[in-house]
């Protein structure tokens, strides 16, 4: 088996995408130290704004994840050019821009300057931090050097350690902790020197050879987690891919799956199971995974690891990074470039 052999996975990822991946709990850390210090600009804000795209933008979907069961006020994550016309000064805008080059979040921060919003910048350099630094605006300096959905952990924790000292919410010192020391103990569990006999990454990636990969997260919590595997699995594994969540699937997209008939095209359903999904939804889960499996490929069900919320998603978030480098693995497919965005910025003629 290609995954029990690291000599052959060393070669099949010259660009070290799994060794990056192993290295989620250390980034956690490393990410939530980033903004310990940094001035912020004084304001109590009524509402925050993350502007980013891809591997930039989906640590504002985990933020709004994670401040939604106590923060007072909304997190409105935006993957476009334009901002609502609600945002002014008294909003907090987090520009998220791993490369800094990213056309869509230059225009927003661009926006966010205008309107007189306060503003933040998560950035490795490039346009963004040269903009903000201009323009007395703090800015995040994130490692360089990464493909950006590598550097998930970088672009998160510190809106997290950001959110906390302005008195908004997020995560404490020790939910922190817990979470990075999770991340390294599961890493032993799922990663590369766990043999596939007993690694439960390595046993979904071989059932997903093949398959389109349908991830269902049990809650609206988990939606962002969903999304992640979804993209990881386009970016990494290079495979088409869906994502939905319980309880809004129940109402539409379930219908879909009348029409799989003889199993063409092959589905393999995953269910992102958390401990908090809530009764109902947990019904929910099971009623449709016994639908499913009529008419799916696989259905497999993975349960989020740990106590704090933080530590659970990104139990979920490194399984499903694991599962996609995996399956590239198995495919011979080059988990680290992703020529085709690189060829549609170049051809927009921007970042
Ligand atoms: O994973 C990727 O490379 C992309 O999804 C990028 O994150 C996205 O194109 C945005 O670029 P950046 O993260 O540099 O703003």
């Amino acid at each position: 088996m290609v995954l029990d052999d690291r000599k052959e996975i060393v070669r099949l990822d010259p660009g070290g995408m799994l060794g990056l991946v192993q290295r989620l709990g250390t980034m956690t850390t490393d990410g939530w130290e980033a903004a310990s210090d940094l001035a912020l600009p004084p304001v109590s804000p009524s509402a925050v704004i993350v502007g980013g795209m891809g591997g930039s933008g989906i640590g504002g979907d985990l933020l709004r994840a994670l401040l939604a069961p106590t923060a007072a006020l909304p997190v409105v994550v935006v993957k476009d050019y334009r901002l609502p016309a609600f945002v002014g000064r008294d909003t907090l805008v987090f520009a998220c821009s791993y490369s800094g080059d990213t056309e869509e979040t230059l225009a927003a921060y661009q926006e966010a300057h205008a309107s007189g919003a306060a503003i933040v910048a998560v950035t490795s350099g490039g346009a963004l931090a040269d903009h903000a630094a201009a323009s007395g605006h703090p800015v995040v300096r994130v490692p360089p050097g990464l493909p950006p959905r590598a550097a998930l952990p970088y672009m998160l924790m510190p809106l997290l350690r950001i959110t906390g000292r302005l008195g908004i919410g997020g995560v404490t010192d020790s939910e922190v902790r817990e979470a990075a020391a999770l991340l390294d103990g599961l890493v032993v569990r799922w990663g590369p020197e766990a043999p596939s006999g007993v690694n439960p990454a390595k046993s979904l990636a071989a059932a997903l050879e093949g398959a389109l990969p349908v991830v269902y997260a049990s809650s609206s919590l988990f939606e962002p987690v969903a999304q992640r595997w979804k993209t990881q699995l386009n970016e990494n594994s290079k495979v088409f891919a869906c994502w939905n969540a319980f309880p809004e699937l129940n109402h539409n997209e379930t219908v879909g799956w009348e029409g799989v008939r003889g199993g063409h095209p092959r589905l393999h359903a995953v269910l992102l199971r958390d401990r908090d999904e809530g009764a109902r939804n947990a019904l929910r889960v099971e009623i449709t995974r016994e639908l499913l499996a009529r008419r799916a490929d696989g259905v497999t069900e993975v349960w989020s690891q740990g106590n704090g919320l933080l530590a659970r998603l990104l139990s979920l978030v490194l399984l499903g990074d694991l599962v996609s480098v995996y399956l590239a693995v198995l495919t011979r497919v080059d988990p680290t470039p992703v020529e085709i965005i690189a060829e549609i910025k170049r051809r927009l003629g921007g970042g």
